[in-house]
């Protein structure tokens, strides 16, 4: 598959998980010393190592591009050490041994962003996974646990705040201006979970007590002018330590937990022990400059972080193969806990969608995976939304299959049997199944097996007998490396309605085990309507003959929120796939059913929103054997039109509904705000006269940026003359805020607009934009990735366009240029001028010397 001659050698090492071996040699302490300057930053570290095991192999620690200064074994100096490619390789006679190794480098020009680097005038770290490697030498891998203390000494005036994990020990001022300051952190820790923070920084701080009785200080760093905004992050700080003792039995384990904002940040956030460390983005909000979703994704991610204390740190990973053991189960916690706080069955519905939208198209690409991978070249390539996303929900398939109390039971013995180890997937199963008393020995194959099962669901009735026939087959489609399948054991939640009423005689849930299983029901004189793979129980795709009608029906009666949702979702989907392929639809069922949706008085405003919004063009797409970007979009627009006139006085009443009172994130008021720009979109699609002006008047009144960001996204994707006059006015209005400046690339580069592709041309020349914030290459070119009409063009504009700025960033932040590589990985989903041309793109970014090994590994797998 890879080529080994089209890259040079170096790059081309896979890495196994059958070869896992444990550690040669274990580190029980460590100190850290750093003399702190932005280009020329010294850091000695002293290793308590212990010989692993009966062997005779020589001590070697991991770098990246460090050069040993000194290297002292037990004080002395040592002359025989040597370089193994970037690792220091230390002859030791001994079982025990004292190291000490002095490194130089230079965080003011780690553009990488992995490792020690400077953003916003400030040092702070990232290490997972790889990073530590890049500030010292070191046993660099999760497995090896290790006692931390440090001592770090910087300018007193530029870096007033010192941090780094656990507790601060003692501190005081030096010479010249500066002062230090120590920390010590009594939980043994992989170098992944290193942290340390100085900088000019002020904290809102707070106070939290644990259900045993125990204070803890919380403290939330950002800049000053930014503290106002740190009131949402906290409170979720806050519920997410009270969720964890009440729903899990976890309680917080030291007595400072602190969380610091950066602004330059390869992902959303790093849950280093006691010392987590954010994208500010996923920090700072307040109403004028956060939307709801901003809010939600605060929350939610804060509350990821502090529950990776538990599931992450206090039990971390053997190797990265196990990475969705603590990924995939902090995800659902979140989830969950974002159910309990929030609308239950709009976050199931958002997060199904993301799931969708994300995660089925990379399970369907050359770049699919198991959940638990078996090999890797570049590691920061394989935090995906498979081991995120699909991990999660196979933590969720073990809730539903075992109830909430077994559940914990099984999550308890995790706890109770690892606390303190690096653990595998499969340990997590086996004290599930002895927990819980399941028998998960089929089920592990979802941690084995890529690819995203298709289950075909056919209800038949005998009217004679009265009998109702339920026949399921299971396929799971060819991925890379695995040609054929094991059939896989898939909790298929239903239910059985009665196609006047919609009563049933409640969800049942059967586990499908074979390949085929029929299931009998008898006592049904009329036929069923069938209501299948309610709340989105497994992460799987259905596919099952319903007439539209039946769906309009299911749309409006089913009891389940998540089918109710679904069942307008496959209405729509199946009108948008019949016009995209005919060139026609009767859009009639569609126009029908959101009417009845829409003036619904038993469903909330969120509930409705989500319901009548039409599927992604990408979802569709994902749908056809050939993708074909502008059949979809012109089967888009027509449904959309359709429906906007159709409807024309429900949307714009739907749009109208005034903001009372003061601003509020209840899911009442979220809803609203929701189903008010949903409407927008509808009232712009209707191509009337006023319809600009409304949106205008959206922007200029809203209170909030909810509202705002609606309007401005309404109008940045349409043709309204009112269009750039809103976009001036925004750049002018919030052009010294990053954060919200995002939002003006983003809303650009999502515009469903033919010009799209020259406009993404003109928006990487402007001056605010930069290849060194991560946030502002992701708000234009990753929108612009997922905006399928566009970046599918077909003069192949959008390929090129891609390939030039992985091109360029790949020497400044591979990480980040990597992931860009996705949309372009898609090519064989579409025609063969489409194809031509994005594989010449892929080929040209393969053809650039020193590639980075993480693009070389995405661009090489999706050649295939
Ligand atoms: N463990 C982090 C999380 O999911 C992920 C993360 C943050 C990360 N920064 C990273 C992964 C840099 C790789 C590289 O919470
Ligand atoms: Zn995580």
């Amino acid at each position: 598959m890879l080529d080994a001659l089209s890259a040079p050698p170096s790059q081309n090492i896979t890495i196994r998980r059958e070869d896992y071996r444990p550690p040669d040699w274990l580190v029980s302490e460590v100190h850290l010393d750093f003399q702190l300057y932005p280009d020329a930053t010294t850091v000695l570290a002293t290793l308590t190592m212990a010989r692993n095991g009966e062997h005779d192999r020589p001590i070697r620690l991991l770098g990246d591009g460090l050069t040993a200064q000194t290297v002292l074994v037990d004080g002395e100096e040592c002359s025989d050490w040597s370089m193994d490619k970037a690792d220091l390789i230390i002859p030791a006679t001994g079982d025990a041994h004292r190291i000490e190794t002095r490194v130089k480098i230079n965080p003011a020009a780690n553009t990488q962003l992995m490792g020690l680097y400077v953003s916003g005038g400030n040092f702070c770290t990232q290490c997972e996974a790889e990073g530590f490697r890049r500030i010292t030498f070191f046993p660099d891998r999760p497995d090896v646990l290790s006692r931390y203390s440090v001592r770090m000494e910087a300018d007193k005036a530029e870096y007033p705040v010192l941090l780094s994990n656990g507790n601060c020990t003692a501190s005081g001022d030096g010479d010249k201006g500066r002062h230090w300051a120590e920390w010590s952190d009594p939980f043994p820790k992989p170098s992944y979970l290193f942290a340390l923070v100085a900088g000019n920084l002020s904290a809102n701080r707070d106070v939290f007590t644990t259900m045993s009785g125990k204070q803890v200080d919380l403290a939330i760093w950002v800049a000053e002018d930014d503290l106002s905004k740190t009131g949402h992050a906290m409170q979720a700080l806050k519920d997410s330590m009270a969720w964890d003792e009440k729903v899990y039995g976890r309680e917080y384990d030291l007595s400072e937990f602190h969380i610091v904002a950066v602004a330059d940040f390869n992902f959303g956030a790093m849950e280093n022990k006691s010392l987590n460390i954010f994208n500010s983005r996923y920090v700072l909000a307040d109403p004028d400059i956060a939307t709801d979703f901003d809010y939600n994704n605060i929350s939610g991610i804060v509350a990821h972080e502090y529950f990776h204390n538990w599931s992450g740190n206090r039990i971390t990973c053997r190797d990265w193969f196990q990475l969705s053991l603590k990924e995939g189960f902090t995800v659902y916690r979140d989830q969950c806990f974002t159910e309990d706080h929030a609308s239950r069955a709009v976050k199931r519905i958002e997060d199904v969608r993301q799931l969708r939208s994300i995660q089925f198209p990379e399970d369907a690409s050359p770049l699919a995976h198991p959940v638990r991978p078996e090999s890797y070249m570049e590691i920061s390539n394989f935090y995906t939304s498979t081991i995120y996303n699909k991990g999660a929900e196979l933590i969720r398939m073990m809730h539903t299959l075992a109830g909430p109390e077994r559940f914990r039971k099984g999550t308890d013995l995790y706890f109770d049997r690892h606390d303190g180890q690096a653990a595998t997937c499969e340990d997590f199963v086996v004290a599930m199944e002895e927990g819980a008393g399941l028998d998960l020995s089929q089920f592990r194959l979802w941690y084995s097996q890529s690819g995203t099962p298709r289950v075909s669901a056919n209800l038949s009735h005998d009217a004679s007998s009265g009998t109702a026939t339920l026949n399921l087959s299971q396929a799971i489609p060819e991925t890379p490396g695995q040609k054929h399948k094991q059939p896989m054991a898939i909790p298929i939640s239903f239910a059985l309605l009665d196609r006047t009423t919609g009563a049933h005689s409640g969800s049942q849930l059967h586990v499908l085990k074979q390949e085929h299983e029929t299931i009998s029901f008898s006592g049904f004189s009329a036929p069923p309507i069938l209501s299948i793979n309610r709340g989105f129980a497994a992460p799987i795709t259905i596919d099952t003959p319903r007439r539209q009608d039946e769906l309009a029906f299911l749309s409006a009666h089913d009891d389940d929120p998540f089918a109710r949702y679904e069942a307008m979702q496959q209405l729509m989907l199946a009108t948008l796939l019949e016009h995209a392929s005919t060139g026609q639809a009767d859009h009639a069922p569609v126009i029908e059913a959101v009417r009845k949706t829409l003036s619904d008085p038993a469903l909330d405003s969120a509930l409705i929103a989500e319901a009548v919004l039409m599927p992604s063009d990408a979802f569709v797409g994902d749908q056809m054997v050939v993708v074909d970007p502008d059949a979809i979009r012109r089967a888009s627009v027509a449904l959309q039109k359709d429906l906007a006139t159709a409807l024309d006085n429900a949307w714009r009443a739907a749009q109208h509904a005034p903001n009372d009172g003061a601003f509020e994130l209840t899911p009442a008021a979220m809803g609203k705000r929701r189903l008010r720009t949903v409407a927008l979109g509808y009232i712009m699609a209707s191509g009337a006269n006023d319809a600009g002006k409304i949106a205008l008047a959206q922007y200029e009144s809203a209170t909030n940026m909810t509202d705002r960001d609606g309007a401005l996204r309404a109008l940045a994707g349409s043709k309204a003359a009112e269009r750039q006059a809103a976009l001036d006015n925004f750049y002018a209005r919030y052009e010294a805020n990053p954060l919200v400046l995002d939002k003006w690339f983003m809303c650009q580069a999502l515009a469903a607009r033919d010009d799209t592709p020259k406009l993404i041309e003109t928006l990487k020349a402007h001056p605010a934009f930069t290849l060194t914030n991560p946030n502002r290459v992701r708000a234009l070119y990753t929108s612009f990735g997922s905006n399928q009409w566009a970046f599918h063009t077909a003069s192949g504009k959008g390929y090129a366009l891609m390939a030039e700025l992985i091109i360029e960033l790949d020497a400044i932040n591979p990480q980040t240029a990597a992931r860009l590589v996705t949309p372009l990985g898609r090519f064989k989903r579409y025609d063969a001028g489409r194809q031509a041309l994005a594989k010449a793109q892929l080929e040209r970014i393969l053809a650039t010397p020193n590639l980075s090994k993480d693009v070389f590994e995405q661009v090489s797998k999706s050649l295939g």
